[in-house]
């Protein structure tokens, strides 16, 4: 009935209420609680928040939490001195965050990161046993100029670069196009980056087994598509998500 699956919650700057913040995360461990002996060990659910949320590990309803995963959706890549304003992999990994949204468009695009720094991210939070969620995906003069292989090849080979141990990566497909436009992409299409990107990894780096996620416009739809017809292992979800009952109703269409 299942793959390894995982359903993933980008809040970006969605959820801009801390009390809000705490209800939809009470009432989707509400509906996991529930749930909790048919989906464990079987589905992941990340949940991304922004720095100033993270605390919420230490509210009390937090210590029964059922699957949730708390994610940051950014890391810095320096450690411990004198960065004002950088938050580094120890302190979310001291606040008991699992790991950290890495290359997403809008970081590339609207604030200048590039393969390097993203390169940086990546390997510290997996040199810290965290786990990674590394988006790539191409925008849409790159795909009408027949360049999507190209621009996904190079993404993945500088943001990878000296890494050897994929354990604790997943990697999400987004094209860039496709993000926050309420129209995901052609599942034709899908399938085509699929096959490309999953080819990728096992010539270069050996890994037959990629954890792989759409994200763009993911809707409640969207995802029975995905589900029956591509071999994807599940979805970065942005503001399909950003309300409670939407982020359930996406699990529920996924698994059920
Ligand atoms: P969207 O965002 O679902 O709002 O398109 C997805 C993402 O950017 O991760």
């Amino acid at each position: 009935m299942f793959r390894n699956l995982v359903i993933a919650s980008n809040w970006k700057a969605g959820i801009d209420d801390y009390n809000l913040a705490l209800q939809w995360l009470k009432d989707v461990n509400i509906f996991l609680k529930d749930k909790e002996d048919l989906l464990r060990g079987k589905i992941r659910i990340p949940v991304a928040l922004p720095y100033c949320f993270l605390g919420v590990l230490n509210c009390e309803f937090f210590r029964e939490l059922s699957l949730l995963e708390v994610f940051s959706q950014n890391v810095s890549h320096v450690g411990k001195g004198a960065y004002t304003g950088e938050v580094t992999v120890k302190m979310l990994k001291t606040l008991g965050v699992r790991g950290a949204i890495v290359g997403h468009s809008e970081r590339r695009h609207i604030f200048g990161e590039d393969d390097e720094l993203i390169n940086k991210k990546i390997s510290i939070l997996l040199e810290n046993d965290m786990d990674v969620i590394f988006c790539v995906g191409e925008k849409l003069e790159e795909r009408n100029s027949g360049r999507t292989q190209e621009v996904l090849y190079n993404q993945i080979s500088k943001g990878l670069k000296g890494v050897n141990n994929f354990d604790r990566l997943i990697v999400a497909y987004e094209p860039v196009w496709a993000i926050g436009t309420g129209v995901p992409m052609g599942i034709r299409d899908l399938q085509e980056a699929e096959s490309f990107i999953r080819e990728v990894f096992k010539r270069e780096y050996k890994l037959e087994n990629l954890c792989l996620l759409y994200g763009g416009s993911v809707n409640k739809d969207f995802i029975k598509d995905i589900r029956g017809n591509t071999g994807m292992n599940g979805v970065l979800v942005g503001s399909a998500s950003w309300t409670a009952d939407g982020f359930i109703k996406i699990i529920e269409n996924f698994i059920f």
